[in-house]
């Protein structure tokens, strides 16, 4: 008996009803990320390697306005200068005959045997060296470009022992690399910012700024940190076991989320870099309303750009691939529309409400009260019945079972 071959349209997301991806809705994708030829540690490439011309048209075709890179992705390794401007010229054509931008460019200090200790926290003085070089080389393409964000992840920056790595000290030397990109980009003049993108470890065992907090304590110690923000990527955190749309608004909060890395994770285990919204839906639907409508109470939201780093399934070919990439900027517009709905049903605004949400936005001192005012009410304290306070239901589950019918698709 033979097994039939399965028939049916190569894409069909393309003909699902719903949202339409545009160029407004600011959708960008990394080169490496529809170009992954799905090598992994344990198999083989199973897909042909892809032309970033090719990935220019195609994105461009599906509705996404960006696309970012590394160095490595677009120019080969250790490419002479003739054939690098030759590459970067016909990329520069594909661009602009299709209106598609670059708004973030990258630098990879990971996949030569030279950054097995790390770039700029080598244990190698030399290779610090050299991984800063490399690094403004591919500034001045990133300007050249007109990238706004230059994002740094620091995936060998790192270790498996403890006895290998004085972390201090690299620290000490992540900071003194920094500092000196910022004052490059200053005497260039270059309308760049930098964007650190966190990882707790794959693949070194642990990675320095593991989660967008360390990340943020870090870029806010150097010398511009009006310079320094973060790129923190959905699976990085879920890694960590974080709530990712709470760490987002954190860095929403203290203005240092400079860019986003959009994908999907099942839980603590291996990058995964599944479709956004293809692991933990219910904290992607959260994190959608975050951006796009800020915090509940009037907290900022995101304008940046919606910049997907996932990889389509080793078990995918190309139709696979632009089918998944199709479903990224599916998954984020349909959130787009659940969080919008959610916000402006009546009975979630009664159910904030009666959650008490709006109040965490009062000051908790009136305006001009003291620490002796405090001390001196005594409703506050004395006259306070902490007994009935504690009695009172918030309605948080109620809430929460709006968010998810909404989520569903079950309300309006
Ligand atoms: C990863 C990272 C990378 C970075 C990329 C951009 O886990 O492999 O997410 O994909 O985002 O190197 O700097
Ligand atoms: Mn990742
Ligand atoms: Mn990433």
């Amino acid at each position: 008996m033979t097994t039939p071959t399965p028939v049916g349209p190569s894409t069909p997301t393309s003909t699902a009803t719903g949202p339409t991806p545009t160029k407004a809705d600011r959708f960008s994708f990394g080169l490496w990320t529809i170009g992954w030829t799905a090598r992994d540690p344990f198999g083989d490439a199973t897909r042909a390697p892809l032309d970033p011309i090719e990935a220019v048209h195609k994105l461009n075709e599906l509705g996404a306005y960006g696309i970012t890179f590394h160095d490595d992705d677009l120019v080969p390794f250790g490419s002479e200068s003739a054939s690098r401007d030759k590459i970067i010229g016909q990329f520069k054509d594909a661009l602009a005959e299709t209106g598609v931008i670059v708004p973030m460019v990258t630098t990879n200090l990971f996949t030569h045997p030279v950054f097995k200790d790390g770039g700029f926290t080598s244990n190698n003085r030399d290779i610090r060296r050299y991984a800063l070089r490399k690094v403004l080389r591919n500034i001045d393409l990133a300007a050249d470009l007109g990238a706004k964000t230059f994002v740094l992840w620091g995936g060998r920056e790192g270790s498996e022992y403890d006895s290998a790595k004085d972390v201090q000290a690299a620290l000490e030397r992540y900071r003194e690399g920094m500092n000196l990109l910022c004052e490059y980009i200053l005497d260039k003049s270059y309308d760049l910012r930098f964007a650190i993108e966190p990882k707790p470890n794959e693949p070194r065992g642990d990675i320095l700024l593991p989660t967008l907090g360390h990340a943020i304590a870090f870029a806010d110690s150097l010398e511009h940190p009006e310079l320094v923000g973060i790129n923190p990527e959905v699976g990085h955190e879920q890694m960590a076991g974080l709530n990712y749309a709470s760490g987002i608004a954190q860095a929403l909060y203290h203005d240092k989320l400079f860019h986003i890395d959009l994908n999907g994770q099942r839980g603590i285990k291996y990058d995964q870099d599944l479709v956004f919204g293809h692991g933990d839906l219910m904290n992607a639907f959260s994190l959608v309303d975050l951006l796009e409508n800020g915090g509940p109470n009037g907290g900022p939201s995101y304008t940046g750009p919606r910049h997907f780093d996932y990889k389509p399934s080793r078990t995918e070919d190309y139709d696979g691939v632009w089918d998944s990439a199709r479903a990224n900027m599916r998954m984020y517009l349909l959130l787009k529309e659940r969080a919008a709905a959610f916000r402006s049903d009546p009975e979630v605004i009664e159910a904030l409400q009666y959650a008490r949400v709006p109040e965490l936005s009062v000051p908790t001192l009136n305006p001009g009260e003291t620490y002796a005012d405090l001390l001196a009410d005594p409703s506050t304290f004395e006259d306070f019945d902490p007994d009935a306070a504690g009695e009172q239901g918030y309605g948080f589950v109620r809430l929460n079972q709006l968010a998810i019918e909404h989520l569903m698709g079950a309300r309006g």
